[in-house]
């Protein structure tokens, strides 16, 4: 009894629960992590009541089983319109130093999640301040906004904080493909798989030049540094625009692909980088995949 006390959580502390060696997503100066604020941000994650005609939460497209996405090619708003862009997954967001396919000024949670919430164009929840009574006086909310903000009342400003908070937890880190890397474990990971893992880091392919570092994704954060975003024109549907590398774990539960859902599936994407990327893609260059190759790229995909 005394050790279990000994160990319980202080009140506030977050308790993180990732792979040895693996730092927490940095929260920003005036959003420090605690249990209260998660708590909060769990449960406003999934309330409609956030939408401006109660239909729709975060939850709505970006959808748990799905990885947090939603199996369409590009979202819809709560008033029906559709979102240019296709909804990504939420795992490991509070790692990457920029948010979203391609805006590099979006650098933090609270910043980006402003956006779903309260843009206009599209329309996404169509949130506005005049929500905040009817969410204030429900019992449970206003409870936990108590435990989470204390007598600070209800604003966008927590509700925001505690949704980052929230997302910020959402750290996924345990793949067959994690359990290799970092414990050598090789059960799970097929020969044609490890196969697939090698073409993905040759010269040949170079999928590794963008999609790189622990998630496979663009730049993540490292202590002590300030490391910028980097995008990239890989021109799907000729896209003039540069992307961000999106980070490749879970790739094979999140079709469809690409910043405007355009490709159904991992064979799909892989067609198209055998063509060398779309017209006036930068840095890529066509290659062609032997039908056994193909078979070990997927398998490696599958992995993450
Ligand atoms: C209508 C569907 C929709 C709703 C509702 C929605 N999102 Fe999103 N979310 C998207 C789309 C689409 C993007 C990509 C936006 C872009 O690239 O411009 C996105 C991007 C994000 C990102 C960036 C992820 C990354 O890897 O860069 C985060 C974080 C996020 N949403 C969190 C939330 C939260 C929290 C809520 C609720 C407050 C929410 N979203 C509500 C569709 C939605
Ligand atoms: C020059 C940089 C670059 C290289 C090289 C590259 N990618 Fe990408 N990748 C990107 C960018 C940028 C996107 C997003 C493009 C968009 O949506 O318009 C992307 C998107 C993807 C997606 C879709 C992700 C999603 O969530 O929709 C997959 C899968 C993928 N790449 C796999 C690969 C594989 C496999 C290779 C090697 C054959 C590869 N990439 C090589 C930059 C690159």
């Amino acid at each position: 009894m005394l050790l279990l006390a000994a160990q319980a959580p202080r009140a506030g502390e977050f308790v993180w629960q990732l792979p040895d060696g693996i730092a927490p997503p940095p929260a920003p100066a005036d959003n420090p992590i605690t249990a209260e604020k998660v708590a909060l941000g769990r449960a406003l994650f999934a309330d409609t009541r956030l939408s401006i005609n109660d239909r729709t939460s975060c939850a709505t497209c970006h959808v748990a089983e799905r990885e947090f996405t939603d199996g369409l090619p590009r979202a819809v708003g709560t008033l029906g319109d559709r979102h240019p862009r296709n909804t990504p997954t939420l795992w490991n967001a509070g790692y990457y130093v920029s948010l979203t396919w391609r805006d590099a000024g979006l650098t933090t949670l609270e910043a980006q999640l402003r956006i779903p919430l309260t843009s206009t164009s599209p329309v996404e929840m169509g949130y506005t301040d005049a929500l905040l009574p009817r969410l204030a006086a429900d019992a449970v909310l206003g409870g936990l906004h108590q435990q989470a903000f204390g007598d600070t009342p209800m604003s966008l400003d927590t509700l925001v904080k505690a949704l980052a908070s929230y997302v910020r937890t959402l750290v996924r880190m345990d793949s067959p493909f994690d359990r290799y890397l970092l414990y050598d474990e090789r059960t799970g990971v097929s020969d044609r798989a490890k196969a697939g893992l090698k073409l993905f880091f040759s010269e040949r392919l170079a999928c590794s030049h963008c999609h790189a570092g622990p998630h496979l994704s663009g730049p993540v954060h490292e202590p002590g540094k300030d490391v910028p975003p980097v995008f990239h024109r890989t021109a799907v549907s000729d896209t003039a625009d540069p992307m961000r590398a999106p980070s490749l774990r879970l790739i094979s539960r999140t079709a469809p692909y690409m910043h405007d859902g355009s490709l159904p599936d991992l064979s799909a994407v892989l067609d198209f980088y055998e063509a060398g990327g779309g017209l006036n893609a930068e840095h890529l260059q066509a290659f062609t995949l032997t039908s056994d190759e193909r078979q070990a790229l997927l398998a490696f995909l599958e992995l993450l």
